[in-house]
C-alpha cells in the first residue's frame, strides 16, 4: 500500500464535496457533511444491485470502507443474512450507523468503527463494498490486491480502479440520487486474483517420457502473460487468466518433431497449482494432472504503477 499521510489523503475528499456541489448545479442540497469529508448515501436500490452483483450470502463477511449510515452492511446483514462491518472517520456517522443497526435487528451482525479505511484491518472481508473517490480507489487498490484473498468480490459505486478492468459494469437508474443531474449511478464488480508473478515448475509424464516445463509469468490484475518452456523450447502464454484463484492458460510448443497445443487449468494455493494440463497433439488428445511449484516470487506488475497524483484544488 502507498504511505500517504491522512491530510494527503483527505484532500480529494474536500475536493469530491466541491464536485458534488458543482454536479448538483441548482438542486437543492445534495452531500451532506459530517465536518471535512463528504459524505453521500448510495440509494437503496443501487445498494441492492451492489450486494445481488456480489451474490452476497449468508456466508459472507461484507466490509464497508466509509460506511456512512450503515446502510450497505446493514442491508447485507438483514436481507442477505451476511454479517460485516463498515469504518468511517466521522464519529457522528458510526454513532447513527449502530443505532441504524439496532433499528433494523441485526446490531449482533452489522458493526460500525471509527476507524480510518487505509489502517483497517480488511483480510476478513470476502465482499468489499466502496464509495469512495476516483483516487482514493486508486490509494486503496494496493490493499485490496495485497491484503484481499483470492476470490474476494469487490464492488464499486460510482468509480472504477483505473487500470484494473472491471469484470462487470453497468449504469442503472438511482431515483434517490443526491448528486449529479442524470439520476443515474454506475457499479463495478472486479474479483481478487491470486498472485502467480514468477516462475512456476512442472514435470510431464507422457509414454514413459518425463518433460520438464517451466512457466514464468507477468501479472497484470487478473491478466498474466509470459511464456511456457520445456527443454529449450518455449511457447507463448496465451489466454493467461485469473478468476479468484482459478487459473487459465494454453500455448503451443513446436519441439522439432510436431506442435502440441497444452491447455492448462487448475487452482492457486500460494506457491502451488493443482490442476488438469488438456494436450493435443496430431489431432490427438490427451489429459494429465498439473501439479506446478513456484520456484521464484516476484512482484506483480499492478503493484508497482504509480499512485494518483496529487490533487490541485480549483481557484
Ligand atoms: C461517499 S460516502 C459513502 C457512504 C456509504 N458507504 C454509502 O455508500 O452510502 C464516503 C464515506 O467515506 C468516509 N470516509 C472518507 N474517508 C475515509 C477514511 N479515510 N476512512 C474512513 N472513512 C472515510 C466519509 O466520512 C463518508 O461517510
Amino acid at each position: 500500500m502507498h504511505n500517504v499521510p491522512i491530510t494527503a489523503r483527505r484532500a480529494p475528499l474536500r475536493r469530491v464535496a466541491l464536485i458534488l456541489a458543482a454536479l448538483a448545479g441548482a438542486a437543492p442540497a445534495i452531500a451532506e457533511d459530517f465536518g471535512d469529508t463528504p459524505y453521500v448515501q448510495t440509494p437503496q436500490n443501487v445498494v441492492d444491485k451492489m450486494l445481488e452483483i456480489a451474490k452476497v450470502g449468508p456466508r459472507d463477511f461484507v466490509i464497508d470502507l466509509g460506511s456512512g449510515d450503515g446502510r450497505m452492511i446493514i442491508t447485507a446483514a438483514k436481507k442477505h443474512g451476511a454479517r460485516g462491518f463498515g469504518v468511517d472517520l466521522d464519529r457522528r456517522l458510526v454513532v447513527l450507523a449502530n443505532r441504524n443497526a439496532a433499528k433494523a435487528g441485526v446490531a449482533d451482525r452489522a458493526v460500525f468503527y471509527e476507524r480510518d479505511l487505509y489502517k483497517t484491518d480488511i483480510r476478513r472481508a470476502t465482499v468489499m463494498t466502496i464509495y469512495l473517490l476516483p483516487e482514493v480507489n486508486l490509494m486503496v487498490r494496493p490493499k485490496l490486491l495485497s491484503s484481499l484473498r483470492p476470490g474476494t468480490r469487490i464492488v464499486s459505486h460510482d468509480y472504477d480502479m483505473g487500470e484494473w478492468t472491471p469484470e462487470l459494469s453497468l449504469v442503472m437508474d438511482a431515483p434517490g440520487k443526491t448528486v449529479g443531474r442524470d439520476m443515474k449511478s454506475k457499479v463495478f464488480y472486479w474479483v481478487v486474483p491470486a498472485t502467480v508473478s514468477g516462475t512456476w515448475r512442472w514435470q510431464v509424464t507422457t509414454a514413459g517420457r518425463t518433460q520438464d516445463f517451466d512457466l514464468a509469468a507477468e501479472q497484470m490484475f487478473q491478466n498474466f502473460d509470459g511464456a511456457v518452456v520445456s527443454e529449450g523450447r518455449s511457447g507463448k502464454i496465451e489466454g493467461g487468466k485469473l478468476a479468484g484463484d482459478r487459473i487459465t492458460l494454453a500455448t503451443t510448443i513446436d519441439d522439432g518433431g510436431g506442435a502440441t497445443r497444452y491447455e492448462f487449468s487448475g487452482r492457486v494455493a500460494g506457491d502451488r497449482i493443482k490442476g488438469e494440463i488438456r494436450m493435443v497433439r496430431n489431432g490427438e488428445t490427451s489429459k494429465t494432472p498439473w501439479v506446478a511449484r513456484r520456484v521464484e516470487k516476484r512482484q506483480p506488475r499492478h503493484m508497482s504503477l504509480p499512485p494518483p497524483t496529487p490533487f490541485d484544488p480549483p481557484r
